[in-house]
């Protein structure tokens, strides 16, 4: 195993897209940021320097993280942000995990222009990919897709959290930093443009890194087999059309047997929820054979109407696990969790751009989850833990609900709102090392129903089920694959649903799990785990770098 050393310098970038020139923030001036490529097995060594105007943190997301969770990531969880002028270098192994993942700023919503892959291949001379065995993959090709706004997405959030209101939805969608060009007229540049050989099997690694939008995606008369998600290989599925939420990735070999010419990869959004405004474009980008005849434009696919929940559903369930589940021999915590979105009361006074004089909060079991500021969660645990002073209770508490404190019909609408008024707080669910952990993710419908990415940090965990309507365990636990379930870091659960996953509590620390939906977890959609090392609490674990930085 080697150890690559990168330096990220976040830096501001002026670029211009859809016609305007902006500044954006970068690393080291790209975007997307840089490409990491390693084997699996490998450490990786990132000094990340600030020269930008904002806090920043970077998450590496996907990656299992064993006992490094200082290398985290997620702002005042694991750790405080680097100021501008600070500089903080992650530490972290590699391990056990193969295909695509990707890393991302964690703060504020710095990661709409500061992200990259991070591509897994087998060890060399160990393992070769377990699809097309002896036909590798000619080309791999990364594909992130992505959100545009033609404001400072730092402003777009600042404006939604000082008045309570839904921010405002993106300009465009992207494909590697491109709108595409069905922008009007001045974006026919920005295009993505990929020059692939007739006859060739091409591995295509999609990211889905936009902010708030889960997406279809299909290339113009291919077929795609999806291999990979989330960094774990499937069993192969042939399907036109992808769906990825924020936070997923999606590995897919296509084979380039088509007539020459140009062909569009199209991607655009899945709304799950109703009347709530999304950005309904069509990014694009162009597959060229080259050598084709005429200069006629490139053929379109055929992508799902927005709200195409059935073809959501026929992928999500058609993906299995390549090999035979691990899962956890015994449940020890079985845990439920409602995720959603709601409304809080205007204070007195205060007037708030939400619906009816509110302002959106979103919460898990009704705890809307509110982020230290003075140390980061996993910091104060770990000196705690060592007998240093108790921050706890200052800090977070350890009383995360295991259940919603009401029962209800949760597909219903215009629950009473007295009855399910989300309560700020920084609180932590404690799981003992080793426990094997069921969550039922059950999805609401205060404000509206809606497809909820739920992302867990510093875990994969293996995906059971899914299905519609008030999740019922005498009769949903007979729909459990306790075979072949698919291993996944971001769940999509399903609108006015559920979805089951189980792990083993097996990585010490404190892991945020949240809503990759970044509008979501703005407005509270999240909690953390903290789950002691089986020792004391946090003992075994490395004490933190020397460059941690401070609040
Ligand atoms: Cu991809 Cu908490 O993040």
């Amino acid at each position: 195993a080697k150890e690559q050393y990168h330096e990220f310098v976040v830096q501001e970038a002026s670029v211009t897209r859809l016609c305007r020139q902006r500044s954006i923030m970068t690393v080291n001036g790209q975007f997307p940021g840089p490409t990491v490529e390693i084997s699996e097995g490998d450490s990786l060594i990132v000094r990340v320097i600030n020269r930008g105007r904002y806090n920043v943190t970077v998450h590496w997301h996907g990656v299992r993280q064993m006992r490094t969770g200082w290398a985290d990531g997620p702002e005042y969880v694991t750790q405080c942000p680097i100021r501008p002028g600070g500089s903080y270098t992650y530490r972290f192994t590699v391990a056990g995990q193969e295909g695509t993942l990707w890393w991302h700023a964690h703060s504020s919503w710095l990661r709409a222009t500061v992200y990259g892959a991070l591509i897994i291949r087998p060890r060399a001379g160990v393992a070769a990919y377990p699809f097309n065995y002896f036909n590798p993959p000619a080309r791999e090709i990364p594909i992130l897709l992505g959100e545009w706004w033609d404001m400072n997405p730092i402003d777009v959030v600042r404006t939604a959290t000082r008045t309570g209101a839904a921010p405002n939805v993106s300009d465009a969608l992207t494909v590697n930093g491109q709108p595409g060009d069905l922008y009007g007229s001045c974006s026919s540049k920005d295009t993505a443009t990929f020059a692939v050989k007739s006859g060739e099997t091409n591995l295509l690694r999609f990211i889905n890194a936009a902010l708030n939008t889960e997406l279809f995606v299909s290339l113009a008369g291919h077929t795609m087999t999806v291999v990979g998600a989330d960094a774990s290989y499937t069993k192969p599925y042939s399907t036109s059309v992808l769906m990825i939420a924020p936070g997923q990735t999606t590995d897919a070999l296509v084979t380039l047997d088509q007539p020459p010419g140009k062909y569009y990869l199209a991607a655009r959004a899945y709304a799950s929820a109703q009347g709530v405004p999304f950005d309904n474009t069509t990014t694009t980008a162009i597959f060229d054979y080259g050598g084709g005849s005429g200069s006629g434009s490139p053929a379109m696919p055929t992508l799902p109407a927005y709200n195409d929940t059935a073809t959501v559903t026929t992928f999500t369930t058609s993906l299995r696990g390549l090999r035979k589940a691990e899962l956890p021999s015994q449940v020890d915590e079985s845990l439920f969790f409602t995720v959603g979105v709601g409304l809080f009361n205007c204070s007195a006074g205060q007037s708030c751009g939400g619906p009816n004089n509110t302002r959106f909060a979103a919460s898990i079991n009704n705890v809307s989850f509110v982020l230290p500021s003075t140390v980061s969660i996993l910091q104060a645990h770990y000196s705690y833990s060592l007998g240093g002073a108790e921050q706890q209770g200052s800090v977070f508490t350890a009383d995360f609900p295991a259940n919603p404190p009401v029962q209800f019909d949760y597909t219903a609408q215009n629950v009473s709102r007295a009855l399910w008024q989300p309560v700020p707080g920084t609180k932590v669910y404690r799981l003992k090392y080793g426990a094997g952990v069921q969550v039922v993710l059950q999805g609401t419908n205060i404000f509206a129903g809606e497809n909820h990415p739920i992302h867990i940090h510093g875990y994969d965990l293996y995906v059971l089920a899914q299905g519609f309507g008030n999740f019922d365990a005498a009769k949903d636990s007979l729909l459990f694959n306790l075979d072949d379930p698919p291993m996944r870091n971001t769940v999509a659960v399903p609108v006015n649903g559920w979805a089951v996953i189980r792990f083993v509590a097996d990585n010490p620390g404190v892991w945020l799990m949240h809503c990759h939906l970044d509008v979501h977890i703005t407005w509270g959609l999240a909690m953390a785990f903290l789950v002691d090392d089986g020792v004391g609490e946090l003992q075994s674990l490395e004490a933190p770098p020397p460059d941690l930085p401070l609040c």
